[in-house]
């Protein structure tokens, strides 16, 4: 299939772009490049010794993204271009809401105006809230609490209203749990602008000496040893479950609803002394007070992909911290070189 990459050039879509192009799909991006960089491209295009199309467009802009469907034949859309920092989008609420609310719905309206119907999208584990754990796709979903999550609820909504009009769409709702990890070569991986919210990315920066000590949110939380607990999923094993996603939208038409998760806890600390040992390394820390809008734990029932997908996350957290190191040691300075 050709497939039309939104955000192809960030973390995930890029790994997502090279399981595609391995696969034996074509891949066109559309990035406008406001948290990447078009090295991830070229790294992606090295790897796989494949081309990538690449259009510098921002898809909110509807004429831009008219101008590829015209240019170009699509045969489906796969749309990771959001913005995705949870505390940025108190501060800027207006930006967050138009830039992945906008973009969905543009894209949705360029695609039916071209007759192309298959729909992935990145959405999170954010909307189920502070539900009963491991959540299920089958659950209500509950306040998210930020900008940034009501707007993965907004456009889950619009696609599951666009779904139910069109007769021939077919979505794939797939609720990411914290992806971390790096493609294995360590020529890909994630490039965090400024000092990263996320703890991978800050784990393997105070292991490079670039920050000091990480700082743990919070040891009091009713968890296995007080911090707090993630399903956290390598970018590879995501990446596999998207090209899985798309091959399914072409047996079934509708709204299709998947989490990407390992299915298992594991805590910071954990988190934090697997990477030690992976990589025979000592991260200093200090416990901090709990980060404003965390949950406790959460973690996924990942059986419905597996079941309906055949898919299932096979990387250990082993390979995570392994790989995330080697991306991060081969890249201090990320794509800027
Ligand atoms: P990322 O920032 O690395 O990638 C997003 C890409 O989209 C970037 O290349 C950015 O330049 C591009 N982009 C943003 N707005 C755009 C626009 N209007 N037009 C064109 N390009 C635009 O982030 P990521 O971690 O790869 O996340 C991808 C998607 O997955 C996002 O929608 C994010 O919300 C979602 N998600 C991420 C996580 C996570 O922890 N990384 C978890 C759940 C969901
Ligand atoms: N943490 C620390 N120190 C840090 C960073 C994080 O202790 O410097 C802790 C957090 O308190 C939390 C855990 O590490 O307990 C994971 O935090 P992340 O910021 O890495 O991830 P979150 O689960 O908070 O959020 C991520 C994405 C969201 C997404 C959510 C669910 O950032 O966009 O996963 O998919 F919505």
């Amino acid at each position: 299939m050709r497939i039309l990459v939104a955000g192809g050039a960030g973390y995930i879509g890029s790994h997502t772009c090279l399981v595609l192009l391995e696969a034996g799909h074509e891949v066109i991006v559309a990035d406008n490049l406001c948290n990447s960089k078009e090295e991830s491209l070229r790294r992606v295009q090295q790897l796989t010794g494949k081309p990538i199309l690449f259009y510098p467009v921002d898809v909110t802009e509807e004429a831009a993204v008219e101008k590829i469907f015209q240019e170009q034949h699509i045969d489906g859309v796969i749309h990771f271009a959001g913005l995705k920092a949870v505390g940025e989008s108190v501060e800027q609420p207006v930006r967050y809401y138009y830039n992945n609310v906008v973009s969905t719905l543009t894209l949705c309206k360029v695609m039916k105006r071209h007759g192309v119907n298959k729909f992935v999208f990145s959405s999170s584990a954010t909307v189920y809230g502070e539900n009963a754990i491991p959540f299920v796709e089958t659950m209500q979903l509950l306040p998210t609490t930020n900008p940034y999550g009501e707007t993965k609820v907004m456009s889950e909504r619009i696609l599951t209203d666009v779904a139910a009009v069109e007769p021939d769409w077919s979505v794939a709702l797939l609720r990411y749990f914290n992806p971390i990890g790096a493609h294995p070569s360590g020529r890909i991986g994630e490039d965090p602008q400024g000092i990263p919210n996320n703890l991978m990315p800050y784990v393997t920066q105070v292991a490079s000496g670039k920050r000091e000590r990480l700082r743990v949110w919070g040891n009091d939380y009713p968890t296995v040893d007080g911090t707090g607990v993630r399903d956290y999923i390598h970018v590879m094993d995501l990446a596999e479950g998207h090209v899985r996603a798309l091959e399914k939208l072409c047996e079934e038409k509708g709204v299709l609803v998947y989490n990407l998760g390992t299915g298992h806890g594991v805590s910071v600390l954990q988190l934090v002394h697997a990477f030690e040992k992976a990589n025979d390394l000592t991260i200093p820390y200090d416990i901090c007070p709990r980060r404003a809008g965390d949950i406790a734990e959460f973690y996924a029932d990942a059986s419905k992909a597996e079941r309906e997908l055949g898919w299932k996350a096979a990387r250990t957290i082993e390979d995570m911290c392994r790989d995330s190191w080697n991306w991060q040691r081969q890249n201090p300075q990320g794509y800027e070189v």
